[in-house]
C-alpha cells in the first residue's frame, strides 16, 4: 500500500482575526503546519502535498524541501480542498491520509495507528474520532443502531439531538484515494456554510467506514480561534515538559516553565518558575536555571547557575554563574567558571575562564582573559558614534571601580587600573593604568567657609537697621 499525505491548509482562518495565515501561527516555537508535517514525518509518510490558498506565498515558502504545494482556487470547503489535493497526487498512491493543517497536536503514533486499522479493516475510508466533554463546533459522529458510521453532522447544521453527541470527527482520515475522489464529485453544498464538506462524501463510499476512537482528546484539538490556539499551546507545553521531566529534569512548578520544541535539558537540572527556554537552546546537566530566566538560542554547560537573566545567542560554559539581573546579548561567550553578575550587560564578549564581571557593568565588543576581575561599574566604550571598536583585557587583570575603556584599547596580562580611570591608551602587562585628576587638599576649608558665611550674615543685619533708621 503506497501512502501519501494531503494537508488541507487553504481555509480563510477568519475566526483567528489575523493578518497571518492560520496555519503559520506558532505553538512552542513551530508553526501549526510544521507540527502537522512533523507528525507525518514521524509516521514515515514521505510524500506530502499541502493545499494552499491562491497567493499564500508565505505558507508556500514555509514548506520544507520535498513537500509540494497545490492551489485551491476558491475556498469552497474541505471536500473541495481534498479533491484538489487528491488530483495533484494523480494516482501516485492508492491510500491517502487527509489531515487538517489546524490540528497541531496530532502525533505520528496516531497517524500510524490509523493506518494500521485502515490496512486491516478493508474499508475505503477510516476516520479518527474522540469524545470531548464539550464538543463545541466540531462535527458530530452519528452512528447507526449497529454502531457503524451513519454520517458526520457539522455543529452548524446539527439539531439538538445531534449536538448532544459527545463523539467528534477529528478531521483525520485514511482513504482509498480514487474512491474518495469519485465520491467527492457527487457532494453538494446545501448546508449552513454553503460549502462542500469532506465528511459528506463518506456515506457515498461502498461498505462501512472505519472509526478509530482515540483515548486522549487533546491529540485532536483543532485551532479555529486564538482561545483554541492557547488551549493547544497549553497541551503541547504539558507534553514537552513531561518529556523533559521523564528525562530527568526537575521542575518545581511545571506550569510556570515554558519550553519550545527544539530545546534540550540535561539530567538533574532544576528549572525554577518563570523559566522560558526558546529556539535552539541546549542546557547541560546539574544546572539551576531561574527563577525568571529567558534563554533564546543559547547553550549552557553543566553545573551552571542562571538567575533572573535574559540571554540571546550566547554560550555559557560549565559552572558559570549568571545574574541576578543580567542581560546577555548575541555573541556573549562565558568560558568555564566565569561570572556575569548583577545589572551587567554583555554583547559580543568573550569572557575567559574564571573571569568575573560581578556588578553594574557594560561589557560589549570585548575580550577578557582568564581569571580577570572587572570592578564595579566598568564600561567598555565601544562606539565612537560611527563605528564599533574592541577592548582587549588580558589574563589576571584587576580593574578598579568605575573605569571606562575607550576602545580600541588593550590592557596587558596582570595589569591593573585605578578606580575612576578613563583608559584611552594601552596599559602594558603588569602595569597600573590610572587616568583621573589628582586629588587636591584645602586645609581647614570648612572652618574658613563657615567664618565667611557668619561675617556676611552679620553685615546684612547691620545694613538692614541703618536703612530703617533713615526712614
Ligand atoms: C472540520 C470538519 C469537522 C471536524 C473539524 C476537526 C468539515 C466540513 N468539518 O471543521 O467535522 O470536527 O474539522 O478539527 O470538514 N480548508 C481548506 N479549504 C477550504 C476549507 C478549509 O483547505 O475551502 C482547510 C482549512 O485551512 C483547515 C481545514 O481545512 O486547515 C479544516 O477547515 P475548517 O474550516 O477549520 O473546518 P472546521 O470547521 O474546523
Ligand atoms: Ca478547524
Amino acid at each position: 500500500m503506497s501512502v501519501a499525505g494531503v494537508v488541507l491548509a487553504a481555509g480563510h482562518g477568519t475566526r483567528m482575526r489575523s493578518g497571518v495565515p492560520k496555519v503559520l501561527h506558532t505553538l512552542a516555537g513551530r508553526t501549526m503546519l510544521d507540527w502537522v508535517l512533523a507528525a507525518l514525518t514521524d509516521a514515515q509518510i514521505g510524500r506530502v502535498v499541502v493545499v494552499v490558498a491562491p497567493g499564500a506565498d508565505d505558507v508556500r515558502r514555509s514548506l520544507p524541501d520535498g513537500v509540494r504545494a497545490v492551489v485551491q482556487e476558491q475556498q469552497r470547503g474541505t471536500g473541495d480542498a481534498a479533491a484538489v489535493g487528491l488530483a495533484a497526487l494523480d494516482d501516485e498512491c492508492d491510500t491517502a491520509l487527509i489531515l487538517c493543517g489546524d490540528t497541531p497536536l496530532l502525533t505520528g503514533d496516531v497517524i500510524a495507528g490509523l493506518l494500521d486499522v485502515h490496512r486491516s479493516n478493508g474499508s475505503l475510508a477510516t476516520l479518527v474520532s474522540a469524545t470531548l466533554d464539550d464538543a463545541g463546533e466540531y462535527g458530530r459522529v452519528v452512528r447507526d443502531s449497529a454502531g457503524a458510521l451513519d454520517c458526520i453532522v457539522e455543529a452548524r447544521d446539527a439539531g439538538p439531538d445531534e449536538l448532544a453527541i459527545a463523539e467528534i470527527n477529528a478531521g483525520l482520515y485514511a482513504v482509498h484515494a480514487a474512491s474518495l475522489r469519485s465520491a467527492l464529485s457527487g457532494v453538494g453544498s446545501s448546508n449552513a456554510q454553503g460549502e462542500v464538506y469532506l465528511p459528506d462524501a463518506l456515506p457515498h463510499l461502498d461498505g462501512a467506514v472505519g472509526i478509530v476512537a482515540v483515548d486522549d482528546p487533546s491529540i485532536v484539538l483543532g485551532v479555529n480561534t486564538r482561545v483554541q490556539l492557547a488551549a493547544s499551546e497549553a497541551a503541547l507545553q504539558a507534553r514537552l515538559r513531561e518529556e523533559l521531566m521523564l528525562g530527568g529534569v526537575t521542575m518545581v512548578d511545571p506550569g510556570r516553565v515554558y519550553v519550545e520544541v527544539d530545546v534540550g535539558v540535561g539530567t538533574d537540572t532544576v528549572l525554577w518558575p518563570g523559566t522560558q527556554l526558546m529556539g535552539d537552546t541546549q542546557v547541560g546537566s546539574g544546572c539551576h536555571i531561574g527563577p525568571d530566566v529567558v534563554l533564546h538560542d543559547s547553550i549552557v554547560g553543566d553545573g551552571a547557575s542562571v538567575v533572573s537573566a535574559n540571554i540571546t545567542d550566547s554560550d555559557i560554559g560549565d559552572s558559570c554563574v549568571v545574574g541576578p539581573y543580567a542581560r546577555l546579548r548575541p555573541g556573549s561567550r562565558l568560558r568555564a567558571g566565569a561570572k556575569v553578575g548583577t545589572f551587567v550587560e554583555t554583547k559580543n564578549a568573550d569572557i575567559g575562564e574564571g573571569a568575573k564581571v560581578p556588578h553594574l557593568s557594560y561589557a560589549g565588543d570585548v575580550e577578557i582573559g582568564e581569571g580577570s576581575n572587572i570592578g564595579a561599574g566598568n564600561i567598555t566604550a565601544n562606539y565612537d558614534g560611527f563605528r564599533k571598536h574592541r577592548t582587549t583585557i588580558g589574563a589576571r587583570v584587576k580593574t578598579g571601580s568605575d573605569c571606562v575603556f575607550v576602545a580600541p584599547v588593550t590592557v596587558g596580562d596582570d595589569a591593573m587600573t585605578g578606580a575612576g580611570s578613563i583608559i584611552t591608551d594601552d596599559v602594558p602587562a603588569g602595569a597600573l593604568g590610572i587616568a583621573r585628576a589628582r586629588q587636591t587638599i584645602i586645609e581647614q576649608f570648612t572652618e574658613r567657609a563657615a567664618a565667611k558665611a557668619r561675617a556676611a550674615a552679620e553685615q546684612a543685619k547691620q545694613g538692614g537697621s541703618v536703612a530703617r533708621e533713615r526712614e
